[in-house]
């Protein structure tokens, strides 16, 4: 890999998503993991190529459970990159993971998905206390915000090593005339934050067809991506699932 190509962490919450709509009683049966056991899905993301694995355990456990990010964290040899609340007990269970960055964001318990950036100004003291707790742990911090320059300079007085960029908004105006809006806003942010010194990571909403315009902002480090890559990986494995069983079945 060349030092200048961007990576790839693969967030693997909806394989959790799809284990807890059948099994969210246990994550363990007859002694084994349920299927489909994300850390499983981790080790082949890995094995794929991708540098991080990131999960997001939501305060309500909704999909990725702690055990299984405690379970990640010994397991994948790549980057454990953890969403976060800022929230004290989130903060305290990312001491306990050791997770090699944690990214924080807003969390909304009716939301389906992260909605906006974290609101970095509003919430100044608590995000720079948490900052400051994970520093001295040697865990890296990253903000997952909106592109949005009075965020993007607060972000580099709290000190933090990296923006995420919400790549939402562009995604959801990717077939409308407001997209090279966005996309221009995605631009200036990353210039902004790159000669602040920050990281430049971008997430949220990226797929197959979007990934052409998101490659045009500058500065990129980092992609986290998680729908379009599980989603894919549901129909582009179909095919061989059902052969599979065929074959059992009819031993053919
Ligand atoms: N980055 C952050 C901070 C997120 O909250 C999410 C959604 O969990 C993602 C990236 C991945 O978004 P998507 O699943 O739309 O690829």
């Amino acid at each position: 890999m060349n030092s200048d190509e961007i990576l790839l962490g693969v967030n693997i919450d909806h394989v959790a998503t799809l284990r807890q709509t059948r099994y969210r009683e246990t994550v363990r049966t007859s002694g084994t993991f349920v299927e489909p056991d994300p850390v499983f899905a981790a080790l082949v993301a890995e094995q794929a190529g991708a540098d991080q694995i990131t999960v997001h355990p939501r305060e309500d456990a909704r999909h990725i459970q702690r055990e299984d990010v405690l379970r990640l964290r010994e397991a994948i040899k790549t980057r454990l990159n953890m969403e976060m609340a800022c929230t004290q007990d989130m903060a305290d269970f990312a001491l306990k993971v050791k997770p090699d960055c944690v990214c924080i964001v807003p969390e909304n318990r009716t939301e389906v998905t992260t909605e906006g950036g974290l609101d970095v100004i509003t919430h100044f003291d608590r995000v720079r206390d948490v900052v400051q707790e994970m520093n001295s742990e040697g865990i890296k911090v990253s903000l997952f915000i909106d592109p949005d320059p009075e965020h993007i300079e607060s972000s580099a007085e709290l000190e933090a090593d990296m923006v995420e960029l919400h790549t939402g908004a562009f995604a959801n105006h990717y077939y409308d005339v407001q997209s090279d809006i966005e996309l221009d806003k995605l631009s200036m942010a990353a210039k902004q934050a790159h000669n602040l010194g920050l990281t430049v990571n971008a997430g949220h909403g990226i797929n197959y067809v979007n990934i052409r315009e998101i490659l045009q902002i500058p500065h990129l480090h980092e992609l986290n991506i998680g729908h379009s890559i599980i989603s894919r990986a549901v129909i582009s494995g179909l095919d061989e699932a059902v052969r599979e069983m065929l074959f059992k079945i009819r031993g053919h």
